[in-house]
């Protein structure tokens, strides 16, 4: 599929998006949006696909959503387009997301890199909500996110001021799960990606669904439905392999990857 704005490729059993808007630092237009969600989906859809990896530039992951798109639009406009509503396609997807991260996440780049499972960073990484900078605000999901990924000091830091984190910043306080060299970062991303793919996958996408629960439910809700997909798991030929490889000390042959 020939895309205009993103790159997409598969290495075994990973699919690779890369924002490719270099000019605009990968400045998140309608077409982007469109074309991540439409790569997402046909890889969510792709049986050979076990995990999906997002990324941009060393100088850019994304700048944000696109200025220039959105500057002459209305309330009028806004409203009536659902503008960015689009973007919750890409959270439907069911299959793990990690976005590998180098230089600017910024605006809709960070709430981007937010709706994907978990951030691995290069030490160039610079996270930061700068609408209020444009007398804007979040749109796509940054205050929200970011204030379950951080909490609610530095995620009204992060909106009320602009001001960007630093990557060790954003592994200190959750929002990525490890930082690495930036050459290092891809590298880091696939073996990642590489090892989610190589598991059961109808397991792995219980466990993305259980710690996606525990976002949106009480503890005693959020228990009670991990305890029931856990139970559910024994219903898997793969919980049997995966139990008996265990026992026979050998290595797992998973038939539902
Ligand atoms: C459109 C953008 C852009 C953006 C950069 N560019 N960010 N175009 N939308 N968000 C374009 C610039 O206009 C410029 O194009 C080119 O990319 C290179 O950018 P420079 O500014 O020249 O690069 P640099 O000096 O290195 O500065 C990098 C930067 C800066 C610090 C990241 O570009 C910047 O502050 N960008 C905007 C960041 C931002 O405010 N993001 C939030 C957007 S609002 P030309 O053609 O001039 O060379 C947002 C709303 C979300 O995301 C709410 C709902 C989703």
């Amino acid at each position: 599929m020939a895309y205009e704005t993103i790159l997409t490729d598969t290495r075994g059993r990973v699919g690779i998006i890369t924002l490719n808007r270099p000019k605009a630092l990968n400045a998140l237009n309608l077409t982007v949006m469109d074309e991540v969600c439409g790569a997402l989906a046909a890889f969510d859809a792709d049986d050979k696909i076990g995990c999906i990896v997002i990324t941009g530039s060393d100088k850019a992951f994304a700048a944000g959503a696109d200025i220039k798109q959105m500057q002459p639009l209305s309330y009028q406009d806004t409203y009536a387009q659902d503008l960015f509503a689009g973007w919750d396609a890409a959270t439907r997807t069911r299959k793990p997301v990690i976005a590998a991260v180098a230089g600017y996440a910024l605006g809709g780049g960070c709430e981007l890199a937010m709706m994907c499972d978990f951030i691995i960073a290069a030490d160039n990484a610079r996270f930061g909500q700068p609408e209020i900078t444009l007398a804007v605000i979040p749109g796509m999901g940054g205050s929200q996110r970011l204030t379950r990924l951080v909490g609610k000091s530095k995620a009204m830091d992060m909106c009320l001021t602009g001001r960007m984190m630093d990557a060790d910043e954003a592994e200190r306080s959750g929002l990525a799960s490890r930082v690495v060299p930036l050459a290092d970062l891809m590298d880091t991303a696939m073996e990642a990606a590489e090892k989610i793919a190589s598991f059961s996958l109808p397991a792995v996408m219980m466990a993305k669904e259980a710690v996606n629960r525990a976002l949106e439910t009480t503890l005693t809700e959020g228990l009670r439905f991990e305890r029931r997909l856990f139970h559910s798991t024994f219903a898997f030929e793969d919980q049997k392999e995966g139990m008996s490889a265990f026992t026979e000390k050998r290595k797992p042959n998973f038939k539902h990857r």
